[in-house]
């Protein structure tokens, strides 16, 4: 049995490159370094309704993310691409882990504490969310999940409802595993937080070259001289241009800021230089998927996954008893 490699985006909105370094530049390494895994990876239209209510927004964000699945380089021939909501069995299943999970342990999840910090008004579906995850990964029996930092504790919780479940039922699930990549430090936004929609500071990966200068001229600076060295790990431009540096092109820019002699408007150039030679490639691709195409694609990952999922969830219904 080939190993299984399984992970979604939630679809709220422009994808940033916070989103591609932290996450789905995994993906893509993962489709190209390991020939033993199989990968799958789907949008997560049921998880965004925990905050999109917008129907339109929410049906153009989930072509959104296919299309900036395809233009980074996943490619549907070799991994297979598909939407949550086709595979609906993920919510019967997340109804029979609700059955086992409780609410003090998903009140531990930071997605429902930081809810709560900021006196959101939390749903059922929000309190959920990692349950659902849960079910998302354990009815592919995956093995590795490659995520975001900020996912680490929902792997944790599905581990712990995959243990819950193989003690309770028999032994049905593999506890899967998270991929993080350490080394990718958080990526920060334009006003040196984390790069976040909710605090507006991000840059799309799709954004125009007017629209990366417009970011990038934003980004606050102190008072420093030109002629002054600058120390490039405290500085908020080039902690972001870093991103798109080979090593070498690296200790280039870092001398430049250590040496003194550059001004941040130079500083800046560069970098939104750096960005566009990246950005340019991924944005032509982008805008040459048409809708249909998509459509297409996630029909074929559909037809594709299907079969699994049916004989997967057979197995579990047996386990629990639903299936007579
Ligand atoms: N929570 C993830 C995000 O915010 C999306 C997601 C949903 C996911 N289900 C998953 C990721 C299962 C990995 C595995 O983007």
């Amino acid at each position: 049995m080939s190993k299984l490699v399984i992970s979604g985006i939630k679809p709220t909105g422009d994808v940033h490159i916070g989103n591609y370094f932290g996450a789905i530049k995994q993906f893509v390494d993962f489709q190209n370094n390991n020939a033993d895994f199989e990968n799958r990876y789907f949008i997560a239209d049921l998880h965004a309704l925990t905050s999109v209510s917008d129907r339109e927004a929410l049906s153009r964000s989930i072509l959104d993310i296919v299309k900036t699945y395809i233009a980074v380089g996943l490619d549907p021939d070799k991994v297979t691409i598909f939407k949550q909501s086709d595979i609906p069995e993920v919510t019967e299943l997340a109804w029979i882990f609700n059955c086992l999970t409780t609410m003090p342990q998903l009140m531990r999840a930071h997605s429902f504490k930081d809810a709560e910090a900021k006196n959101k008004e939390v749903s059922v579906g929000l309190f959920d969310y990692p349950v659902l995850m849960a079910a998302d990964i354990l009815i592919h029996n995956a093995h590795m999940v490659p995520v975001g930092k900020d996912q680490k504790q929902h792997i944790e919780i599905a581990r712990e409802i995959a243990r819950k479940f193989n003690n309770t039922f028999g032994e049905t699930f593999i506890e899967p595993q998270e991929y993080i990549v350490e080394a990718v430090e958080t990526v920060p936004g334009t006003d040196g937080q984390k790069m976040s929609k909710s605090y507006g500071n991000v840059i799309s990966l799709f954004a125009s070259k007017e629209e990366i200068t417009k970011a990038v001229m934003g980004i606050p600076t102190d008072s420093a001289a030109v002629e002054d060295s600058k120390n490039p790990d405290e500085n908020n431009i080039y902690k972001i241009h870093k991103l798109f540096l080979s090593t070498d092109e690296d200790q280039t820019v870092r001398a430049k800021y250590l040496n003194g002699g550059m001004g941040y408007k130079e500083a800046k150039d560069m970098c939104i230089e750096s960005i566009e030679n990246f950005i340019a490639p991924i944005r032509e691709k982008y805008n040459s998927i048409s809708d249909e195409q998509v459509k297409d694609i996630l029909k074929a990952g559909k037809e594709k996954i299907r079969p699994h999922i049916e004989k997967q969830m057979e197995l579990i219904r047996k386990a629990v008893g639903t299936s007579l």
